[in-house]
């Protein structure tokens, strides 16, 4: 295995997330070196993970790192871009997980590099569990491919797209846990205030959740016939109500992030 520093421009969630799962695969990279604009979140990131190296908000330190990882909101990319190229060496990988911000336009606020992938991963990466998308650019070498799946691989799967889909992947699968969360979480306290140890809850919702998406993939049955199997539909006054939250939310966000 080779040696490989990260470094992270912005250490928020995503960066957390990241972290956390590297150190459960016991496979946190030998150097992370962390920037952040804000001293707080570097912090509290350096207290929970003390073998990180913390840059205050010099990007430009991050930036000398084999993997040079992006973890900005897409406002935030723009003014970063001209400002650590000169500190990018010239084997690095630019691994941007913003939406939005499109290959082409990574490159040209780097002055050209090519040496670029996007990937957008979801939360349960932390858990070795996550879906995390990536496309690359044509000037990434099989080397630095190498070096990206070595990195990432246990984070969860990682299948390559096409770039154009990444914002799809974005509402769908990085921002798709916070669609159901509050509600599980909701149903958990509902189960226990019905008698329900903890434990059983959390069994029985697992067991649900897990059951449910498998019926969806049963061959031979449309969604009318699935969502036929449970006679019984205690919230259906509300189901439109939330198909139009979907609707109305989604499809919004989805254009502002893929204009
Ligand atoms: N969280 C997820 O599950 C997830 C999944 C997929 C993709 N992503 C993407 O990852 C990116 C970061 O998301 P996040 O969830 O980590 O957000 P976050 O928790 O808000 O973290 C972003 C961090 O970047 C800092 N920052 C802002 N401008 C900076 C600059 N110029 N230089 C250095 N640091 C700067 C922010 O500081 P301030 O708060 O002071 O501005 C903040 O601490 C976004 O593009 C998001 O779409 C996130």
């Amino acid at each position: 295995m080779d040696t490989i520093s990260v470094g992270f421009i912005g250490g928020g969630r995503i960066a957390r997330i990241i972290l956390t799962g590297w150190e459960r695969a016991g496979a946190m990279p030998e150097r992370v070196i962390v920037s952040d604009a804000n001293p707080a979140v570097l912090a509290e990131l350096k207290e929970r993970f003390p073998a990180i190296e913390v840059a205050g908000d010099d990007n430009t330190r991050p930036a000398s790192a084999d993997i040079v990882v992006l973890g900005l909101h897409p406002p935030a990319v723009g003014a970063v871009l001209p400002a650590i190229a000169p500190a990018l060496q010239s084997r690095a990988l630019l691994v941007s997980l913003a939406p939005k911000w499109k290959i082409a336009g990574l490159a040209g606020g780097l002055a050209g590099r090519q040496a670029i992938a996007r990937m957008i991963p979801n939360a349960p990466a932390a858990v070795g569990s996550g879906y995390n998308p990536v496309s690359f650019s044509e000037g990434v070498t099989p080397e630095q491919k190498r070096q990206f799946e070595q990195v990432f691989s246990m984070l969860g799967k990682m299948p390559e797209v096409a770039e154009e889909k990444l914002e799809a992947y974005a509402v769908l699968t990085a921002m798709g846990p916070t669609y159901f969360w509050f509600q599980w979480y909701e149903l958990l306290d509902l189960a226990r205030s019905f008698g329900l140890t903890d434990a059983e809850a959390r069994e029985g919702l697992v067991a649900m959740v897990e059951g449910a998406l498998q019926t969806m993939q049963s061959p031979g049955l449309t969604p009318d016939a699935v969502m036929d199997l449970v006679p019984v539909r205690p919230i259906a006054a509300g189901e439109e109500a939330i198909r139009e939250i979907y609707r109305t939310n989604l499809i919004g966000l989805y254009r502002k992030l893929a204009e």
